[in-house]
């Protein structure tokens, strides 16, 4: 499932980034995966609380992933003050660290919910969108992958953007495209 967590950095400051755990149909049971060389990966070893939330604002996802968000979107502190809840979510699940396997270069953490919400009715599918959601993962694969790669793939998922999109998925495209050409250039490919 695709969403974004938002954990607390040592400051106490929200850090929100893209995440896709592992979960079960009724959403009772989180699987993490982080990169060992992600922040919120280090924020969960330092912190066991954490929110993850269901979204579907594709230019927060966007800016969120590569660490580039224009403001700090609103959001208040759970009931118990261990988490932060984005105001523009879907869903959102609290959920506290219970077991974390950091054998391999990607961690698997598992989590109990402890706490969840209701905002609002998810927007629906459109392909623009998860066209934005695949190119948001291309941008945090530069230097992974190779760059004629990342060029093919973004150049299909374009398509899909302009056959479908609104406002919000044409801005978060353009700014994808535009933050993965400077990348690139720059040689950090
Ligand atoms: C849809 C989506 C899903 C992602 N899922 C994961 C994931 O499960 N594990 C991970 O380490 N990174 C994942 N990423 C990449 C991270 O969001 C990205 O590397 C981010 O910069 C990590 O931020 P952090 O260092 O602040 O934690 C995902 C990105 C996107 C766009």
């Amino acid at each position: 499932l695709e969403g974004l967590i938002v954990t607390s950095d040592a400051d106490g400051s929200p850090r929100i980034s893209p995440m896709g755990p592992i979960v079960d149909r009724g959403l009772t049971r989180f699987r993490l995966r982080p990169f060992q060389s992600s922040k919120t990966y280090q924020n969960l070893r330092r912190d066991s609380y954490c929110v993850f939330h269901i979204v579907d604002d594709s230019e927060l996802l966007a800016r969120a992933a590569v660490g580039r968000l224009d403001r700090t979107p609103p959001m208040s502190r759970t009931s118990r003050d261990t988490g932060w809840v984005l105001d523009d979510c879907c869903r959102w699940f609290e959920l506290r660290v219970d077991e974390i396997d950091d054998s391999q270069q990607r961690v698997e953490i598992r989590c109990n919910v402890v706490n969840q919400g209701s905002r609002r009715d998810f927007f629906g599918w459109n392909r623009a969108k998860h066209a934005v959601l695949e190119a948001a993962i291309l941008a945090t694969r530069i230097g992974i992958l190779p760059a004629g790669q990342i060029r093919a793939e973004l150049a299909r998922l374009q398509s899909a953007v302009e056959k479908t999109a609104g406002k919000q998925e044409r801005q978060a495209m353009g700014f994808l495209r535009e933050y993965i050409e400077v990348q690139l250039d720059s040689g950090s490919s």
